[in-house]
């Protein structure tokens, strides 16, 4: 079922982007510039791979892994000698090493350059090769002979020198092999910065020596070792990728009090928080010792984590515990500390001294943009615009995530839509911006669900950091989506699989099958509203869901050609329809046999309204006579009912395409 989708919605796109444009490609992020032309070279066992230039262990295993990824496409051997033969098909020149350690003035431009005998990749560094080596990977196309690069001319830089994802492993724990499969995808479509929130209110996941405690009694156990965070730390830089760490400090802060409670601004004991929220328990800002253990502790974990910046955390500082203790208000009154803003910028300003001392230069969330806070911070906006506008305006540099909350379960082209320098700012403010984030906050994933909740939404805000601004065609999005996110598995990721993996454990195979088809036509609902904890089991029917089933799209894309005329698409639209109306009855009827159908009911029910609502409207197109108004009130009036609504924990899709028929 899912197969035959995915290709009715390649066929749509295609259709639909050929006429658009007269040219497609797979590559995503799109480039900066590219041209295709007919012809190009074979990619099988004949490919062989020259590095011309300058070269190191990390450039030869780059193209070690390419290959690899080719030769299994083509499932013939291929040659690992990376000589500079004059005959080879792929030529790599690079100019020289680049950066030690992953930096964000990084040189990531590369050209390709692919005639009728050999494909030519250059770069000025091996980071800016590797970008080129995942162009090449997804510029493969086939003919009835098999794979081979077309001939193409491609010249190609990022728009923004940080682009990242912030992975929350505090939440919920992720193991070393969901990060590094998280980092192949991110190598795949060119992210280049890790933030691992690394400690929160719910754990604390990095292991310090010198204060055993806080994996100790604060991680249930679950927390990487520091040979397992520097092998994180190098298999991202092998990729190209900086890791910043965050330790989120002053509040967010429970999880480090259990094992040192004289670190909090009230005296303890401290539990290990299981629930969702913000919380009491925060950082005492006036005590010396509170300072003494953070310089101890960034101490031991720069000899860990060498990029250039950390992350302090920041947001969320909930003043309680400030507010109640008589030393910090006396200490605040002795000190002219006029208010509680004033005192965590107080705490900012001791820790980025102490940063400085250290040799990193700090990043915080955008509370900390307070009067007063050294410049060098960069502002990382997640409350809105406002941050970023503020900080660039102020000539601080500053990157954005409020609009790429993974965990909002917005659409890949909600994300996509959204632009990342505000208006106003001028050229020199702009220049400010470096870039984005998406997040990826825990609460609601764990490291089974974790892929389907990245990708490949993901690859579409790795879009919006990477391509030019002008790179805004949905549609095309879509297409290209399509296509990367079955590479992506092929680069080590497990969203595609996701979803009957976790099918499989709720219902026996046929009634599996099902709920497949049913989730075709259903999204998890956004961010909260389960009314679960730490300890609550996420392997109900919305877990399986995923954020933005491609079909969506699709009966968008069927919904506008049929109001155009198309009948074949028509007809297509009304096999959705028909089976959108089919869930009703068969989730009851296998509600004995599979008790978390149930979760799936609210929605079958709105989908089946959904399908008679849009069968009438094709009807209506296909009949001679106008229907009558009272008929067009009444479906526009149950659409309402249903549109941008939940429905228990899922929402439906297909509302837009049928919005699309009784519109048009
Ligand atoms: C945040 O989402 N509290 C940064």
């Amino acid at each position: 079922m899912r197969k035959l989708v995915s290709l009715a919605l390649a066929a749509a796109l295609t259709v639909t982007t050929l006429r658009a444009q007269g040219i497609e490609h797979g590559v995503m992020p799109a480039p900066r510039s590219i041209v295709l032309a007919p012809g190009g070279v074979r990619v099988d066992s004949g490919l062989t791979v020259a590095l011309t230039g300058f070269r190191d262990a990390r450039l030869e295993r780059a193209t070690i892994r390419m290959i690899e990824r080719f030769e299994a496409r083509a499932a013939q051997p291929m040659s690992r000698s990376l000589g500079a033969t004059s005959g080879a098909r792929l030529v790599i020149d690079v100019k020289a090493a680049g950066f030690a350690v992953p930096d964000l003035r990084e040189d990531e431009s590369y050209t390709i350059d692919v005639d009728a005998t050999r494909a030519t990749l250059t770069a000025n560094t091996v980071v800016g090769a590797m970008r080129g080596m995942e162009t090449l990977l997804q510029l493969q196309a086939y003919d009835r002979t098999g794979g081979f690069l077309p001939a193409a001319r491609i010249s190609d830089a990022p728009r923004f020198p940080w682009r990242g994802v912030n992975i929350d492993v505090a939440r919920h724990f992720h193991p070393v092999a969901a990060i590094k499969r998280t980092l192949d995808g991110m190598a795949a479509v060119k992210l280049n910065v890790l933030h691992w929130h690394l400690s929160d209110d719910q754990g604390f996941r990095a292991d310090s020596r010198t204060f055993p405690r806080l994996t100790g009694l604060g991680s249930d156990s679950l927390f990487y070792t520091q040979d397992e965070m520097r092998d994180v730390v190098a298999y991202a830089a092998d990729r190209g990728i900086r890791v910043v760490p965050e330790f989120d400090v002053p509040g967010h802060t429970t999880a480090w009090m259990v094992g040192y409670p004289e670190l909090a601004s009230a005296p303890g004991p401290y539990q290990i928080e299981r629930r969702w929220g913000v919380f009491h328990p925060t950082m005492d800002p006036t005590r010396e010792s509170t300072y003494q253990f953070l310089d101890r502790f960034i101490a031991e974990m720069v000899t860990i984590f060498p990029d250039r910046y950390w992350h302090i955390g920041g947001d969320e500082v909930d003043p309680t515990q400030w507010k109640a203790s008589t030393s910090i208000q006396e200490w605040m009154t002795r000190n002219g500390v006029k208010d509680l803003h004033a005192l965590q910028t107080h705490f900012n300003k001791r820790l980025f001294t102490m940063l400085d001392k250290h040799q990193r230069e700090p990043v915080g969330w955008d509370e900390i943009l307070q009067p007063d806070l050294p410049r060098n911070a960069v502002i990382q906006s997640w409350r809105g615009m406002n941050g970023l506008t503020q900080a660039a305006k102020q000539g601080r540099p500053a990157i954005l995530s409020a609009p790429f909350y993974l965990d909002h379960i917005k659409t890949s082209a909600e994300m996509y839509r959204e632009e990342i320098i505000p208006a106003g700012l001028t050229d020199a403010e702009a220049a400010l911006v470096l870039g984005g984030e998406a997040c990826m906050w825990a609460e609601y994933v764990t490291s089974e669900t974790l892929d389907s909740r990245l990708w490949p939404r993901l690859a579409a805000v790795a879009e919006r950091f990477w391509s030019p601004a002008h790179v805004t065609d949905v549609g095309d999005m879509y297409r290209r989506l399509d296509l990367v996110s079955r590479r992506l598995e092929e680069a080590g990721t497990l969203h595609a699989s996701h979803t009957g993996r976790m099918l499989r454990r709720i219902a026996g195979s046929s009634d599996a099958a099902t709920l497949e088809t049913f989730l075709d036509y259903a999204r998890p609902r956004g961010f909260a509203g389960r009314g679960t904890n730490q300890l609550s089991p996420l392997t109900r029917l919305i877990d399986a869901a995923l954020p933005d089933p491609l079909g969506g799209w699709r009966m968008q894309l069927l919904a506008q050609r049929a109001v155009s005329g198309d009948t074949a698409a028509a007809r297509m639209l009304r096999r959705d329809f028909a089976r959108m109306a089919t869930f009703e009855t068969a989730l009851h009827e296998m509600q004995p046999r599979v008790p978390l159908a149930r979760d799936g009911f609210e929605l079958s029910g709105a989908l089946g309204t959904l399908a008679r609502i849009g069968i009438e409207a094709l009807d209506a197109r296909r009949a001679t006579t106008t229907p009558p108004a009272a008929r067009s009130a009444r479906s526009d009036s149950l659409l309402k009912s249903i549109e941008g609504k939940t429905f228990g924990l899922l929402r439906p899709v297909g509302a837009e395409a049928v919005r699309i028929l009784l519109t048009n």
